[in-house]
């Protein structure tokens, strides 16, 4: 399977485009990574790579993918901000089982107590959150993760870690992973590659 952007532009106002003629490929199983200077376009490429923003032109394919299943989008994106991505008036439990609850042994590797499943959002920090979100896209039918900068508010360790189970999660079930983040150091470790955004307006 394979997820396209094929010459996306797109803008927010009138005055200049933040995407122009965007080329980017990831087949299933690969990690790539996007990189650009702050404010050059990578979370608006993120959330129309995810289906949350149209492309004024261009198109997102889902090569391989007969259908979408009604409900359950197979291009998941994980926010740097969990309290956006989050129904506030929904207990943590009900946020997990959005899909499907997951192993109690994959919730404690993600360092999530099964305490914390009776909590309200408010009522725990955005490290903390953020397990969730991360774990909430780690469904079956997920065939693409987007991570936009998804661990900068955890602390090293915590990174390292939650990075190992989304990686080896994602290579057992051979899900496409884009990684964004200015973390360069992280990118070159994890990435099969990375494409620089601001050269990505060619083929690729
Ligand atoms: N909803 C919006 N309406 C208008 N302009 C927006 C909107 N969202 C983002 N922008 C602008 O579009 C540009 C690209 O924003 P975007 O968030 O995609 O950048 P980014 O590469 O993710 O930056 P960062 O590295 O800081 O996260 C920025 O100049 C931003 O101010
Ligand atoms: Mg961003």
């Amino acid at each position: 399977m394979r997820l396209s952007a094929k010459d996306i532009s797109f803008k927010y106002s009138d005055e200049k485009y933040i995407l122009k003629n965007i080329n980017i490929q990831v087949e299933s199983g690969e990690v790539v990574g996007i990189t650009a200077p702050s404010g050059f376009g990578k979370t608006t490429l993120a959330k129309i790579l995810a289906g949350y923003q149209k492309p004024e032109c261009g198109q997102i394919i889902l090569e391989g993918m007969d259908f979408i299943q009604r409900g359950y989008h197979p291009v998941q994106l994980i926010f740097q901000h969990p309290e956006k991505s989050i129904n506030p008036k929904w207990k943590m439990r009900k946020v997990l089982s959005e899909s499907e609850l997951p192993s109690e042994k994959l919730m404690l590797s993600m360092g999530i107590q099964i305490a914390w499943l009776d909590r309200w959002p408010s009522e725990l920090s955005g490290g903390e959150l953020q397990r969730f979100c991360v774990l909430r896209a780690l469904s079956e039918k997920t065939k693409f993760i987007i991570a936009d900068e998804m661990t900068t508010m955890l602390d090293t360790i915590t990174q390292t870690q939650i990075w190992k189970i989304v990686l080896d999660y994602a290579k057992l079930h051979r899900i496409g992973v884009v990684v964004i983040s200015h973390d360069q150091a992280l990118m070159e470790r994890i990435c099969d590659r990375i494409v620089d955004l601001t050269v990505a307006s060619c083929c690729r």
